[in-house]
């Protein structure tokens, strides 16, 4: 059976992970609006998606501007129906090839992360929840990172932006539960995307490797992919308010 059938599912941020995920919730029956600042990278999922015989829009999206967010939001209400699930996924990555810590960090660069990944996740939040009530109740996926748990020695504004998600998990399934809302956190460890393939080497994707508890393999968009599948779908009914690590055993969490 597909687990997603009648579901629309928001997806804002496409990309590599993102890209997977729509390919997924599409192929599982769901109707996807995606949404990207990169429009065109939206499109060319939508397209492979809707030349497969599945279920597909795609608009531009600044995940930082509330108007933006409200259009992307009114046209999969529009296109599909309403909204059964929203997937926030996209990030700023500004602190990526900083190799500095607390001390050389840019304030700039810090502002940036918080303002992308955490304030933009919360906008999001704001605009799909009061769509999810009308079909009386909806999953929330976040997109975290096994980084708000490791002691990174730099990269601290995204560690720092990827944890304050981790409150607004809590706080949307601790708060809107009761309204049959569902909010769970995904952490993936690394997972190897074009970007990263282009910008680790060999020597670092050992590390990776290493960290995984399977030590031969690094994580795959997919890996994310069926996770966030599960957890929008009914199969996670009963799963709310967790940050479920996708990272190989890497962190083992209790
Ligand atoms: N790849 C990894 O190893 C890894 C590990 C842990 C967590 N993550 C998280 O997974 C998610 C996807 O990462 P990815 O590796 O696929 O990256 P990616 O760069 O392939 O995808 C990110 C997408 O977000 C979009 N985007 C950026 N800023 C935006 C904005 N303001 N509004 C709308 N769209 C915007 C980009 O255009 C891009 O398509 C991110 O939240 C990332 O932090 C990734």
């Amino acid at each position: 059976m597909k687990r997603l059938e009648n579901k629309v599912i928001v997806l804002a941020g496409s990309g590599a992970i993102g890209g997977a995920c729509a390919h997924r919730y599409a192929n599982e029956g769901a109707a996807v609006l995606i949404g990207d600042m990169d429009a065109k990278a939206a499109t060319s999922v939508v397209d492979e998606i809707c030349a497969a015989g599945g279920s597909a829009v795609g608009v531009e999206l600044d995940g930082t501007s509330e108007e933006s967010i409200a259009a992307m939001v009114a046209r999969a209400v529009s296109e599909f129906g309403g909204i059964d699930g929203l997937h926030a996924n996209f990030a700023s990555f500004a602190d990526g090839s900083a190799n500095v810590d607390l001390l050389d960090m840019e304030l700039d660069v810090y502002d940036e992360e918080m303002r992308v990944d955490a304030r933009g996740f919360l906008l999001v939040s704001r605009h799909a929840i009061p769509e999810l009530r009308k079909r009386g109740g909806g999953s929330i996926v976040y997109m975290s990172s096994v980084a708000a748990y490791m002691p990174a020695p730099v990269r601290l504004a995204y560690s720092m932006a990827k944890s304050a998600i981790l409150s607004l998990t809590r706080h949307v399934a601790g708060r809107f539960g009761p309204e049959n809302i569902r909010a769970n956190a995904i952490a993936p460890g690394l997972i190897l995307t074009p970007r990263l393939e282009a910008n680790l080497s060999e020597e670092q994707k050992q590390f990776f490797r290493q960290q995984s508890l399977f030590r031969d393999r690094l994580g795959r968009p997919e890996d994310v992919a069926a996770m966030a599948s599960f957890l929008l779908s009914d199969d996670g009914a009963f799963v709310t308010g967790q940050v479920m690590c996708v990272d190989g055993g890497a962190t083992c969490r209790p």
